[in-house]
């Protein structure tokens, strides 16, 4: 890869991408690929610490395979590949493990949450999930880490074990600095705007997805929870039309100033129906494109298969560095 910094990011194949995914993560995966060696992952290893149907996981790997290309991922300038596919990640994971503590884990809010909604399920994957992202991020000595405001506590566990790792054993990770948007970092539910928008969401009308067709996001943002009074401005009392402004202002790249202009003195009704339209036409490329590369299953194999073995060759080298560092012998090869 050219002589510039790495930039690593994520996102899990756990259902289809909303556009909170793709305001908070992927528009900005696309910008920044320009100045920075993108390696971008699909995290299927991170979706299996909540109970997934395996035919429905294998299609969502497929989809958001697609969709990283539709939005602008250029396969050949970055690395594109699936988490599974390298296996240096579950392997730092381990090393990583051994200077993590549990109560650590036990305060993510993350955790936390996700131990609330799936009770039936609070296994050990899903506690140490913040140590395989840890190492997701380390193997690739990297510099920038795109993520939306939700991962932030994640990469900062990630940084402290880098800082730790290095104080123990030497100078051995570069240690990640996040990048979250300006605008759009958290982008909020349509049916209740106080909560983060999920792509795993029980209501589908509590999110836009990136396979929704126009009349859908139409017929969603109709229907999204506004606030009690009739005034179409930005304020942490009103979150329901923020949210809405918020969105509006980040498709259609106008300041939340502009937008409160443009709608002064108009409705809701009509106000629900433009966010809904500029939704739309930047979602409905993407979404055709992505069918289009659906299609073809063998050409995403293939960007798979490329994207592995090109991330495999860094992965290895901060690997095989870090077995040296903790006192392990080299495994004599040929
Ligand atoms: P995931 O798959 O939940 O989300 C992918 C990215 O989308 C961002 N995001 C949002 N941004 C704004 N508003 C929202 N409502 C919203 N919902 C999600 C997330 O912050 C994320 O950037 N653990 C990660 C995946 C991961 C990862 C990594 C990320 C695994 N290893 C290493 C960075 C680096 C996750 O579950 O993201």
């Amino acid at each position: 890869m050219e002589d510039k910094k790495n930039l690593f990011s994520a996102i899990q194949p756990s259902g289809i991408l909303t556009i909170g995914n793709y305001l908070g993560a992927l528009r900005h995966f696309r910008a920044l690929q320009d100045d920075y060696n993108g390696i971008f992952s699909l995290a299927d290893l991170h979706t299996l610490t909540v109970r997934q149907d395996p035919a429905v996981l294998r299609k969502n790997i497929y989809e958001l395979t697609a969709l990283y290309l539709a939005c602008g991922i250029d396969a050949e300038k970055s690395i594109l590949f699936a988490q599974s596919h390298v296996s240096a990640h579950t392997e730092l994971a381990w090393v990583l493990n051994t200077i993590c503590y549990p109560g650590e884990l036990m305060r993510m809010t993350q955790y936390k949450d996700k131990s609330k909604k799936h009770e039936d399920n609070i296994n050990m994957g899903l506690m140490d999930y913040p140590v395989l992202m840890a190492a997701d991020i380390l193997l690739y000595q990297t510099e920038l880490v795109p993520i939306g405001a939700d991962q932030k506590q994640h990469l900062e566990l990630a940084r402290d074990l880098a800082i730790r790792f290095n104080n123990l054993y030497g100078e051995t990770f570069k240690v990640p600095e996040g990048y979250i948007g300006k605008s759009a970092a958290r982008v909020m539910s349509l049916a209740e705007p106080t909560r983060k928008m999920s792509k795993s969401d029980a209501n589908l009308n509590a999110f836009i997805s990136m396979n929704d067709d126009p009349d859908t996001i139409i017929r969603k943002f109709k229907r999204a929870v506004t606030d009690s009074d009739n005034q179409i401005i930005a304020s942490p009392e009103k979150p329901g039309i923020t949210n809405l402004l918020t969105i509006y202002s980040a498709f259609t790249n106008k300041t939340i100033e502009d937008a409160e202009k443009e709608f002064a003195g108009k409705g809701y009704g009509d106000f629900k129906i433009a966010v809904g339209e500029a939704v739309a036409e930047v979602i409905e490329p993407i979404r055709q494109e992505k069918n289009r590369l659906l299609a073809n299953k063998d050409y995403l194999d293939d960007v798979l298969k490329c994207g592995a073995e090109r991330a495999e060759r860094i992965a290895y080298r901060t690997l095989n560095k870090v077995y040296r560092k903790v006192g392990l012998v080299q495994r004599k090869r040929g």
